[in-house]
């Protein structure tokens, strides 16, 4: 298994460019299971995750052509297989996204139980539940869920209420209604910029979604959706990890091809710090300057409030500026893993139930850490290069999952960081290797 070897104490410097949102690029290339003709996706993100995707479209029948290393090609007019196999599942909890697809456009699917990064339990229940709004039958077999559409093989429209806002939820059925007789309103739908992406390139296909990117959105079902070609959005997590690690290094660093408008929660949260934060045009930022830092508490919440993957990243941040802070997670449970590997490198943090309390600033001293999860591994990263001395990541297999080559992208920016190749961990490892060589 891979690792990277951090060695700390240099500011990062100069340009780095960001690549498309995997969390959007996983349900569009989803969504090219509804149609027979060819979907044309611009800007996804050379990342492990939409290789496991690559594999499951492949799998069903799919056929994905990449002609540039960013752009794939989709066509799904021969869908054989109407299932996504634990082997995929297990590895990527976003394969969930094929359910809501096949269930439209064939009237049945059959999906396992996803897995993904460890944090809390994850359910998929108001997925489902909304699915049997819809119509459709869903039952729990061996692991697997199964689902059918009414007789016909027509989902219904419906007014479904979810109790909780869920992202790939509000995704899946999104998709599925595309094709649904009828309307269907989604209430309490969540409201992230990449539900916005998908729905447009929804639209590009011939679906009626109107409200995306708000809390109730209204799909008027059509027969059928055709080929589109659409270029995904920046990923803003990446933007968030590239913004934090300019601030925290005391570096100057000017992050292109970005969408600041997509992180705004995040930049007044980092202003208000103390971090500089220049939006030089419309896609690019700049973080520069050695301004005092002050610690600020924060609340995980749904978009438009801060998110919950850069929770990790702002808490190596509280670690090195004046003062206390809270940090309170809301939206997920159990996502402090990277809490103890931080405490081993000296941060003095303190967990009181969803709520990680961090007394700073502390001087980090490099160690042997475990990445857990996608986004601890980025904090762990962001901790490496401010420490004292040698930090060995292990387990960076979760930060490929979701961040393109992002040792080599700090790299450019003058981080002392490195890839150690320990061995080739099966054929989706190799792929990236192989891959990224032709980068
Ligand atoms: C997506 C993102 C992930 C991000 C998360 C929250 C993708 C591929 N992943 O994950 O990076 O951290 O949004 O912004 O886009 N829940 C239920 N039942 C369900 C579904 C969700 O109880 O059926 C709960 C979850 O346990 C969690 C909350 O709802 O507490 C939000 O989860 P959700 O928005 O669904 O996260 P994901 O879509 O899995």
């Amino acid at each position: 298994m891979d690792k990277f070897r951090i060695t700390g104490g240099k500011p990062l410097r100069g340009r780095v460019s960001i690549s498309g949102a995997k969390n959007s690029a996983l349900p569009c290339m989803a969504a090219a299971i509804l149609t027979s003709e060819r979907v044309t996706l611009h800007n996804i993100p050379y990342v492990r995750d939409i290789i496991t995707q690559r594999r499951l479209l492949e799998d069903i029948g799919a056929t994905v052509l990449t002609p540039e290393l960013r752009t794939h090609q989709i066509s799904a007019s021969h869908i054989e297989i109407f299932e996504a196999p634990y082997d995929l599942v297990k590895t990527m909890r976003a394969s969930v996204l094929a359910l809501g697809p096949l269930l439209a456009r064939f009237g049945k699917a059959k999906v396992s139980l996803p897995g993904g990064c460890a944090i809390g339990t994850r359910p998929i229940d108001l997925h489902l539940r909304g699915f049997e709004q819809l119509g459709a039958e869903v039952k729990l077999e061996a692991g697997d869920v199964v689902a059918r559409a009414p007789q016909d093989g027509r989902l219904r429209g419906a007014e479904i209420n979810f109790a909780k806002a869920t992202v790939t939820g509000t995704e899946n059925l999104m998709m599925a209604a595309t094709l649904a007789t009828g309307k269907t309103i989604l209430n309490n739908a969540a409201c992230e910029p990449e539900i916005d992406d998908l729905a447009e390139l929804l639209n590009k296909m011939g679906a009626r979604v109107r409200g995306a990117g708000t809390s109730t959105i209204e799909i008027d079902g059509v027969e059928s959706l055709g080929g589109a070609e659409h270029t995904i959005i920046p990923d803003r997590i990446e933007t968030g990890t590239f913004i934090v690690a300019g601030a925290i290094t005391r570096g100057d660093v000017e992050i292109r091809d970005c969408r600041p408008e997509h992180s705004v929660a995040l930049i007044a949260k980092l202003k208000d710090v103390g971090v500089q934060i220049e939006e030089l045009n419309q896609s690019t930022l700049r973080v520069s300057g050695t301004p005092k830092l002050r610690a600020r508490d924060v609340t995980t919440e749904p978009h438009p409030g801060f998110p919950t993957d850069m929770q990790a990243q702002y808490m190596t941040l509280m670690t090195q500026v004046e003062g206390r802070s809270a940090i309170a997670e809301t939206v997920f449970e159990n996502r402090f893993m990277h809490v103890s590997e931080l405490q081993r490198m000296g941060a003095r943090i303190q967990i009181d139930g969803h709520t990680a309390i961090v007394e700073g600033p502390v001087r980090l001293t490099g160690a042997r850490v475990l990445a857990s999860d996608l986004r601890a591994s980025a904090s762990l990263v962001l901790a490496g290069l401010v420490a004292d001395g040698e930090t060995s990541i292990e387990r960076v297999y979760h930060i490929d999952r979701g961040y393109e080559r992002i040792e080599a992208k700090m790299r450019a920016l003058g981080g002392d960081i490195e890839r150690i190749r320990e061995s080739v961990t099966g054929a989706l490892s190799s792929d990236l290797e192989g891959d990224a060589a032709m980068a």
